[in-house]
């Protein structure tokens, strides 16, 4: 297995050297919280590279939408799609027709491209319509088909800390990074919290988290780690 960097500046050091390839791993966070926003500067970033990526999207976003939000941070190039470097998928009309043909479909896309990172955001907007048994099998689809990849997936998904500690797909993935937003009676800050990651040594106090012109950045200890 190999450690790729993981695209979030400040993230790699706390990573014992990146996320591990291949494996799976589950970016959790409320709405706004900053999911799309570290998907997207992870691939481009390793696009930056020279490394290929698939993203899927089912959001409510389309994929105009995220590349206009997206155009703000330094690490936006536009030249890495005529490089095919970046292969954006909105399949939101597949979520409509049926559910069943989603993996498979995203199967053909990886056949096609051979993609180094793949992105899945948001899992909600794949699922939303389907009652628990059918979850939990399009999950078991899902993660049985990752392990034939051999990539490294980003999954994100609108989940609260609680939530995500009783998840059946928190529970399948390799690692689990949480993003959160924490109101003091000063101020309102980001900060990013890793539950779980399979084969790495990690802390797990809550990082403080920075949204700028650069994208994300992990600082440091949130309150020095009291939190
Ligand atoms: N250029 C920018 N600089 C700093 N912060 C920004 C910038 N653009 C957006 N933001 C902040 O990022 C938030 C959106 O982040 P992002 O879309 O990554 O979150 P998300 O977790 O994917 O949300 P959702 O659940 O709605 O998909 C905005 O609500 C805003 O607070
Ligand atoms: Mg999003």
């Amino acid at each position: 297995m190999e450690r790729i960097p993981t695209g979030i500046t400040g993230l790699d050091t706390i990573l014992a050297g990146g996320f591990l390839k291949p494996s799976t791993v589950l970016v959790v966070g409320l709405a706004g919280s900053g999911k799309t926003t570290f998907t997207i500067q992870s691939l481009f970033t390793s696009a930056a590279k020279g490394e290929k990526s698939l993203y899927v999207t089912a959001s409510s976003e389309t994929i105009a939408m995220i590349n206009h939000y997206m155009s703000a941070y330094s690490f936006f190039d536009p030249t890495f799609y005529e490089k095919e470097l970046i292969i954006f998928a909105d399949i939101s009309s597949l979520v409509e027709e049926n559910y069943l043909r989603i993996v498979p479909y995203i199967q053909t896309l990886i056949e096609k491209h051979d993609p180094s990172r793949i992105v899945l955001d948001p899992l909600t907007g794949m699922t939303y319509d389907l009652d628990e048994k059918e979850k939990r099998k399009f999950l078991r689809t899902l993660f049985t088909n990752i392990k034939g990849w051999n990539t490294f997936t980003i999954i994100t998904e609108e989940m609260t800390h609680d939530q995500v500690k009783s998840s059946l797909v928190g529970y399948m993935a390799d690692g689990i990074i949480e993003l959160g937003i924490m109101e003091t009676e000063e101020e309102v800050l980001r900060y990013l919290q890793i539950p779980k990651m399979r084969g790495t040594h990690h802390t797990m106090i809550k990082q403080h988290m920075e949204m700028g012109p650069d994208g994300l950045t992990v600082t440091g200890q949130l309150f020095g780690g009291r939190y």
